[in-house]
């Protein structure tokens, strides 16, 4: 037992010691990331002339919230900041005094037709918005777990409830650009951790596992990022991989065994992990810093540029997945609502 306890502990200080050479070599120091994030925030051609408006979708929790915190420390408060929720969170009591929005959205975006109505919200009110951050996400070690409208729950809010958000939403940030203003584009994922796709199984119908749609979801967020770079070539979009963050995001699992190992797993890669604060930081830095021009960018867990390192796109699977999706949201949008329990029909 005491043998191997000690072979685990060695290995897991090996691969802790290579995750951080790996991570941390040559990588500027977070003291330097905030005063590139807090001089590129501080210069004013760089944000809007009066209030930058900034979407956070998943912002009510870990790397999302870390985000937000972040954007609104930088923008000491004048911002227009809507969080997208899931249907947990209250909507805040206003005083109507303030002209600069704090506004939460409730939605659960596991259904596109919920993320339609929310965009058209958003529209309405937001014709111009800077940055759009999505984050929503979940693990779970359960199979395919289709809602009514026929998609996989977690692929939907990993990948396609930020398509269909960010396309929704693309007109109001090709206004913030053409009127000279920095408009962007973060989908934090697993940039650099995907896989292979199948090209005749497009949505994991068939060959749903764990893994694959693991592999999947990171590889659909490069394409979206190129497709809607190519329809978009003056705003900055960006596929994050934001390494370990202590976030609920294991401890609020719908997998009982998952949310167990989190207890176990996050003591002991604590010390490679970084607050969701960090996170955020780490993550504006790819927009304030790394991201030198427009189009389509990779990113690591310190703000690096990925380049093509773990890429599994090209032409060909840009263009399939791009009609796929397409294809999916529009039958999710016209398939029929489930029917209502008759006793809640009867009330
Ligand atoms: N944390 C890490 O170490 C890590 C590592 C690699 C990749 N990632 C990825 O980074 C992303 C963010 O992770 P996190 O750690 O920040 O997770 P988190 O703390 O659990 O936050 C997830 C966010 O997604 C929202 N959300 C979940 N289901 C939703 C739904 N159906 N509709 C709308 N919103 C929904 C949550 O809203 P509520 O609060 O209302 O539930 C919350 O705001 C995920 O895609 C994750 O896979 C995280």
């Amino acid at each position: 037992m005491f043998l191997y306890a000690s072979i685990f502990l060695s290995l897991l200080v090996a691969l802790l010691a290579f995750y951080y050479t790996q991570t941390h070599s040559a990588m500027p120091s977070l003291a330097a990331i905030r005063q590139s994030n807090a001089a590129f925030f501080r210069s004013k051609p760089s944000v809007a002339a009066d209030a930058p408006t900034a979407i956070f979708v998943g912002g009510t929790s870990g790397i999302g919230e870390g985000m937000a915190l972040t954007y609104a420390k930088y923008t000491e408060g004048k911002s227009n900041i809507i969080i997208r929720i899931f249907a947990s969170m209250p909507a805040p009591p206003g005083d109507g005094t303030s002209k600069l929005a704090r506004e939460f959205v409730q939605c659960d975006a596991t259904l596109m037709k919920n993320v339609h109505s929310a965009t058209q919200t958003i529209l309405s009110k937001y014709p111009q918005i800077n940055y759009l951050v999505m984050s929503p996400g979940l693990v779970t070690l359960s199979g395919r777990d289709e809602t009514h409208e026929g998609i996989d729950r977690k692929l939907a809010v990993h990948y396609y409830a930020r398509w269909k958000f960010l396309h929704d939403l693309l007109p109001s940030l090709k206004a913030a650009e053409g009127k000279g203003e920095k408009a962007a584009v973060v989908s934090v994922m697993a940039a650099g951790h995907g896989g292979k796709i199948d090209l005749d199984d497009l949505g994991l119908k068939k060959g749903y596992s764990v893994s694959a749609s693991m592999m999947t979801g990171p590889t659909y967020n490069d394409m979206m990022m190129e497709s809607f770079a190519e329809q978009a070539p003056n705003i900055t979009f960006i596929h994050t991989y934001p390494g370990f963050v202590r976030t609920p995001i294991g401890a609020s699992s719908p997998s009982r065994a998952l949310r167990i190992i989190s207890h176990v797993f996050f003591p002991l890669v604590w010390p490679i992990s970084v607050s969701n604060i960090e996170c955020g930081e780490y993550t504006w830095s790819s927009v304030t810093t790394t991201a030198t021009k427009p189009g389509a960018w990779r990113i690591g867990s310190r703000g690096e540029d990925l380049g093509k390192k773990n890429y599994f796109g090209g032409e060909v699977q840009r263009k399939k997945v791009w009609e796929h999706t397409v294809e999916v949201i529009r039958a999710a949008l016209a398939s029929p609502a489930p029917e209502r329990p008759k006793a809640e029909v009867q009330k």
